[in-house]
């Protein structure tokens, strides 16, 4: 009781300190801060309490005699400075100057006020945080309920102020969203993942509609806008992004025609997108890498199926290594698969073993020669080359947006990604790009190409690799692979809602806590007595990743976590009547790497041309992208292409109309999980 009276005298006695400190406690309470962000305010006021005690150590002896402002040596009225301002606002209170008094007062109880009322603020955290809080037991989850509440409200009011959160950090750091609460993370009010993180593997796990792909987005532009000015500087290479969207169909395209905007606007001169405007050529490989890449694509079995896998691999190496070169095109290297034709090359050129193979094998061929007619037909004309120089490369473009027919057509999505990611490993041996890939819905493609094998490959070609999956299940085939996966995604794992964080919830571990029992005390509230024990708990509590919202996610990276709120990019919206025939630098911008006069146009100076830098700046004025038909009409008329993929005979397309679905979204709500 004595110490209560002590405690409300001296709060009474220091008003002004207690009316600062109950503002922070509550303002703490309200925005969900931490602590350590009430001290900081504190500490923005000190450059106040510095001009305000020079102010009293340099004030002249003649006007502090007029103003009252105290004797003694300067340094006798800096330590009196204090209470000499508390007895002057009392003075100025009794004569009726109640504002007068708050200004004499507020240089030094306004931090003081704020540092008291952060220590409150720590200590009711800390009592509530043990459990050793509130009235009854319940109240630390009713407290942290409450807390969760007013963090997202103040992440939200963050990410709706207007040109809030920046797509790079001062640092040049890429700035994802705003933080709702972090655990063994440095605390801020914007979460913010260094550029290195993004050259290291990471995860991505949510359920459908949760928002991975607008979170994927975001990721992808930072990469694009760090990488390029690190590029401008001097201090990394240029960035290259390939993106294997595994979902496909018009959703597919809405996404690629939005990430070509956003990665505009991060500084990305160029976005292909494989393959309705650009193509790859598998053709572009050196013979023995052809050789394994083709060979990958033809599913095979075991046992008895060995042998004609044996005999498969002969003859295509048969019709790779023939006398007149490797193969330039589809076409071709099926007229390659004939007995006679491979029968007259080899014999030409004097090889009499071959020939007595390509002999015995006769039958074979006819078999091989109808699957890869087969497999060219499921992966289209997008990895195929006329012949006549079509068929671009990873180099021709920023970066590759491919559309893979996951959903519909998962045999030739999954022979599509082994292909892509074949012709991308050989191209990151150049070693002259920084690359990102990303593989959407990797679940749709998951059995043919085994992330944990793309992650020690990539790992050995210096790539980083993003996949995103909708399920822990959906990462991999088996529980070793998925352990395998999560455990070396050295960038941290993205965990959107799901029903089953507890694997990750395990990878982010324990933190030190303190458990605390209390004692019932009859039929009243419940005593302040009870035991505490230090223990340890889970850093990611499951629960709540079980009740996020759509657009919030939590960033697991080594011990520690975030909870952010995603801010979403949308990119500038296309200008109707702006078609296909703005032709110029737009267009060529529109359609890189579709064939090499396209990427001759689009690089003018050459892929590392100072051309390059300009992007940095983003293009402001320049021709705005167009929806993807107009751009594919484009195409039909500046590229002559063989095999089927271009539309000749298209009529011209009408003016494009700009992608409103996301001013429809903030309008009338986002479609919710
Ligand atoms: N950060 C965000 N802010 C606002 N709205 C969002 C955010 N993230 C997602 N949304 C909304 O949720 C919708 C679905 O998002 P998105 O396509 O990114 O989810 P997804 O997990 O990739 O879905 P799917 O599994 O179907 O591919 C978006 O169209 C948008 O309306
Ligand atoms: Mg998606």
């Amino acid at each position: 009781m004595i110490r209560l009276c002590m405690v409300v005298g001296l709060a009474a006695a220091l008003a002004p300190v207690t009316l600062v400190a109950c503002l922070a406690f509550w303002y703490a309470w309200w925005r969900g801060w931490p602590p350590r962000r009430v001290f900081a305010a504190a500490a923005w006021c000190l450059p106040m309490v510095l001009a305000w005690l020079g102010a009293i150590a340099a004030w002249p002896a003649g006007a502090r005699a007029a103003h009252g402002a105290g004797a003694g040596a300067w340094w006798f009225r800096l330590v009196a400075a204090p209470y000499r301002a508390w007895a002057a606002m009392w003075q100025l209170l009794a004569h009726g100057h109640p504002v007068a008094a708050a200004v004499a007062v507020a240089a030094p109880a306004v931090p003081l006020g704020i540092v008291a009322g952060g220590a409150c603020w720590a200590y009711r955290r800390f009592r509530m945080r043990t459990g050793a809080g509130g009235l009854t037991p319940e109240s630390p989850a009713a407290f942290d309920a409450r807390q969760w509440r007013h963090q997202v409200r103040t992440a939200q009011a963050l990410i709706a102020a207007p040109g809030s959160l920046p797509l790079l950090s001062r640092s040049g750091h890429v700035v994802v969203g705003a933080a709702i609460r972090s655990l063994r993370h440095r605390a801020g009010r914007s979460a913010a993942i260094p550029y290195e993180r993004l050259r290291a593997h990471q995860v991505v796990i949510g359920s459908t509609g949760t928002g991975k792909t607008t979170l994927l987005l975001r990721l992808w532009a930072g990469f694009m806008a760090a990488g390029l000015r690190r590029y401008a500087a001097g201090s990394g290479r240029r960035p290259l992004l390939v993106v294997l969207d595994c979902k496909g169909g018009a959703s597919s395209r809405k996404v690629a025609d939005r990430t070509r905007r956003v990665l505009r606007d991060a500084g990305a001169r160029s976005t292909a997108i494989w393959p309705d405007e650009a193509t790859l050529s598998l053709w572009a490989l050196p013979p023995d890498r052809l050789v394994t890449t083709l060979l990958d694509l033809i599913e095979h079995g075991t046992g008895g199926a060995a042998f004609y896998t044996d005999v498969m691999e002969a003859l295509v190496e048969l019709a790779v290594y023939a006398p007149c070169g490797p193969p330039v095109s589809s076409a071709d290297f099926l007229t390659r698969l004939d007995a006679d034709w491979l029968a007259v090359g080899y014999a030409m050129s004097g090889d009499a073993e071959a020939v007595s193979v390509i002999r015995s094998g006769k039958r074979a061929l006819e078999d091989v020669r109808l699957r890869f007619r087969a497999l060219w037909r499921r992966l289209g004309a997008g990895l195929d080359s006329t012949g006549l120089g079509a068929g671009g490369s990873f180099a021709d473009a920023d970066a590759w947006y491919c559309v893979l027919e996951g959903t519909a057509e998962v045999a030739v999505a999954e022979a599509q990604a082994r292909a892509l990611t074949d012709l991308l490993a050989f191209h990151a041996l150049r070693g002259d790009r920084e690359i990102l890939l990303c593989v959407d819905e990797f679940s749709a493609v998951a059995r043919r190409l085994p992330i944990w094998r793309l992650y020690e490959r990539a790992r050995s070609l210096g790539l980083a690799v993003q996949v995103s999956a909708q399920s822990w299940e959906g990462l991999a085939g088996s529980d070793d692979e998925r352990w395998r996966v999560a455990a070396t995604a050295e960038g941290g794992i993205w965990l959107l809602r799901t029903p089953r964080p507890s694997p990750v919830a395990e990878l982010a571990g324990n933190r030190p806590s303190v458990d605390t029992s209390r004692r019932m005390a009859g039929a009243g509230p419940w005593d302040d007595e009870g035991l505490s024990h230090a223990g340890t708990a889970p850093v990611l509590d499951g629960d709540l990743v079980r009740r996020l919202e759509v657009g919030q996610v939590c960033y697991v990276y080594r011990n520690g976590v975030t909870f952010l709120q995603i801010k979403r990019l949308t990119g500038r919206q296309a200008a109707i009547g702006r078609g296909a025939a703005a032709g110029g630098a737009g267009g060529a911008d529109r359609v890189p790497g579709s064939a090499a006069a396209a990427a001759g146009a689009a690089f003018p100076d050459g892929p590392d041309g100072p051309d390059g830098l300009r992007g940095l700046g983003g293009l402001g004025g320049e021709a705005p992208t167009e929806p993807l038909h107009a751009v594919a009409g484009s195409v039909s008329r500046t590229v002559p292409v063989a095999g089927g993929r271009g539309r000749p005979g298209a009529p011209p397309p009408g003016p494009p109309l700009p992608d409103v679905s996301e001013v429809l979204d903030e309008a009338f709500g986002a479609r919710r999980g």
